[in-house]
């Protein structure tokens, strides 16, 4: 199977849509930060960006998407930076079938509150700038864009498999 990634902002619903769609694809799940984890020795994203900043997170990331590509037969759930690096984007569209997961800024608020996992998304006023930069990125570098805002996490995934394989979605 091609691989899919799953690109979007924060909160946009990437790591619970990708588990879905994997175990419904019997493919591998690859969650982008948690091979950044792997590969780190790191404990957590907030640690790595408090002790080594963000340079080392997005070069440490770069390793995990193309470690992730190589494997095939995955769905990959992207961190939301990953399309900040041309390179990404260059060997994510060579390897896989791109899938934007759009959420407005208002539903991701929502859906983050009360975290505190994501380091750029400390304060709300930087977080709306980054969604706005990084908005058109997303659109550009996507095979297919599904809107979250009022889908429940399974009607996602059937609006993806309905895209892949158009034949027998199911
Ligand atoms: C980031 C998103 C996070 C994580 C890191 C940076 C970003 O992943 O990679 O905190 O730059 O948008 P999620 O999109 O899975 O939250």
């Amino acid at each position: 199977m091609r691989n899919i990634a799953l690109i979007g902002f924060m909160g946009a619903g990437k790591s619970t849509v990708a588990e879905l769609l994997a175990e419904k694809l019997g493919a591998t799940l690859v969650e982008t930060d948690m091979e950044v984890l792997r590969l780190s020795g790191f404990p957590s994203v907030n640690s790595i960006f408090d002790t080594e900043g963000e340079e080392y997170f997005r070069a440490v990331e770069q390793e995990a998407i193309r470690e992730a590509v190589r494997k095939g037969n995955c769905v990959i759930s992207c961190g939301g930076g990953v399309i900040n690096s041309v390179d990404n984007i260059k060997v994510l569209k060579g390897n896989a079938y791109i899938v934007f997961l759009h959420a407005s800024f208002d539903a991701i608020k929502k859906r983050l509150k009360g975290t505190d996992t994501r380091p750029l998304f400390r304060q709300e006023e930087k977080a709306t700038l980054l969604y706005a930069y990084r908005l058109p990125l997303y659109e550009k570098s996507a095979d297919v864009v599904i809107n979250t805002d009022s889908k429940k996490p399974e009607e996602v995934v059937k609006l993806i498999l309905e895209k892949f394989r158009p034949t027998n979605a199911n």
